[in-house]
């Protein structure tokens, strides 16, 4: 007799387009850190909706606050103010460098938003026609056509051509190239702190520093894509504050709105100031219920005691004990990470080990063939890092190594 997983994949396939290599897991409950599929099988989320599920699945407090605000009021136009959107943006301005907040519904469409400030900005206070935007080699914006040319990478543009002209990618973690790069028609440098697609790529101390000098002496905007590794993701709210320096507009989405679809732009008010009415809209961005989402999530992050601390530590702890495996497991080539945005680089297909793992009641999610990333709820627990670690542990020792296999 077909299971319950089997009959809902089949019907799914029926009416879905095929745009997403499916796990066979219909997933209909979470709490916590603890998904469960429709056949009741439990399995521990080491993925959060990719680094979406900050405090986890259905936390009572963002539930409650989602319940109450979608008994009161739904959805507003921007023609209008509502109140929780008034309560997160001053929320998101008084915990950053930005002075005013432009909300979205996801992360393409805040680097959307980014990118045509920071076009009109250079077009208005900048001398000359500027309008170009620098990106990095191996960096993810987002599917949008605008964000699928700042990406860069043939893998996703493939079939969508032309791609948007205006984008210009150099390498990334190398400071001298953007230098080199930047011309009378850049308008603005965009990159991600910490690159999350790419593979968790952390560049070295002082890069995102000297970007932001080049971009100074330029007269150009830097634009720091956080959608993923913002909202706490990197032990920090903003993983910029790490580098101790701001960016002119900052995007962020996944994390913000605690598994609500909220993205958002921020900026100083002279950026921001150049956005006036009809520059740009959104008909649900900001709306009250996604709103008091991300009240609920920036409140826990901003007020609950050392949660952010929390994040950096249980990162830490994860990074020693995976690099202690390491030593034991040929198969893990490299360990990487910060806070609770972690990679291993594999010598087998990461692919095997999502298999494995799911088969153990692990979800884990892998960013290249090689690459596995964990990007487990903030509010992950010990205990629950501890289940991880031994399931991983187990998986990756019983598997032969590729070079090993190769010669049997
Ligand atoms: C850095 C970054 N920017 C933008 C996006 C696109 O976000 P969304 O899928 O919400 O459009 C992502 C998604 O992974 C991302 O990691």
């Amino acid at each position: 007799m077909q299971n319950r997983t089997e009959k809902w994949m089949a019907e799914g396939e029926q009416v879905l387009m095929p745009t997403y290599a499916r796990f066979p897991l219909v997933l209909k409950q979470g709490s916590g850190a603890t998904l469960r599929d429709v056949d009741g099988k439990a399995y521990l989320d080491f993925v959060s909706g990719v680094a979406v599920n900050a405090l986890g699945h259905c936390d009572p407090v963002l539930v409650q606050a989602v319940q109450q605000q979608a008994a009161t009021l739904l959805h507003v136009s921007n023609l209008y103010y509502n109140l929780p959107q008034i309560e997160l943006a001053k929320i998101l301005v008084q915990h950053s460098f930005a002075d005013k907040v432009f909300f979205c519904n996801s992360g393409a469409e805040a680097v959307e938003a980014a990118i045509k400030l920071a076009r009109k900005f250079a077009k208005e206070k900048r001398p000359g026609d500027r309008f170009e935007i620098i990106t990095a080699e191996s960096a993810f914006h987002g599917r949008t056509m605008a964000a699928l040319a700042a990406t860069g990478q043939a893998k996703y543009q493939a079939g969508f051509e032309p791609v948007l002209s205006g984008f210009r990618q150099v390498p990334f973690d190398n400071a001298d190239v953007i230098a080199n790069a930047v011309n009378a028609h850049t308008a603005a440098v965009l990159l991600e702190p910490v690159q999350g697609e790419g593979g968790v790529r952390i560049p070295k101390p002082g890069y995102l520093a000297a970007v932001r000098k080049i971009c100074d002496n330029a007269g150009v905007l830097l634009i720091l894509d956080e959608v993923q590794t913002g909202i706490g993701r990197t032990g920090h709210l903003f993983a910029h504050q790490a580098a101790g320096i701001v960016p002119d507009i900052m995007s962020i989405a996944k994390g913000l709105g605690g598994g609500l679809p909220v993205g958002a732009i921020l900026a100083k008010d002279a950026v921001a100031s150049v956005f006036q009415p009809g520059s740009h809209a959104s008909t649900f961005g900001g709306n009250p219920l996604v709103c008091s989402a991300g009240l609920a999530v920036l409140k826990r992050l901003t007020e609950e005691a050392s949660f952010l601390e929390a994040v950096l530590e249980k990162g830490d702890y994860l990074i020693a004990a995976l690099k202690q495996l390491q030593t034991a497991c040929p198969l893990i080539k490299a360990v990487r990470g910060r806070g609770l945005m972690i990679a291993l680089d594999l010598t087998i297909p990461a692919q095997d080990v999502i298999e494995a793992a799911l088969a153990d009641g692990l979800l884990l999610n892998r960013t290249s063939e090689n690459t596995l990333r964990l990007i487990p709820p903030l509010t992950i627990r010990q205990e629950e890092i501890e289940r991880m670690l031994a399931v991983l542990s187990k998986i990756l020792k019983a598997k032969p190594d590729k070079e090993e296999h190769a010669e049997t």
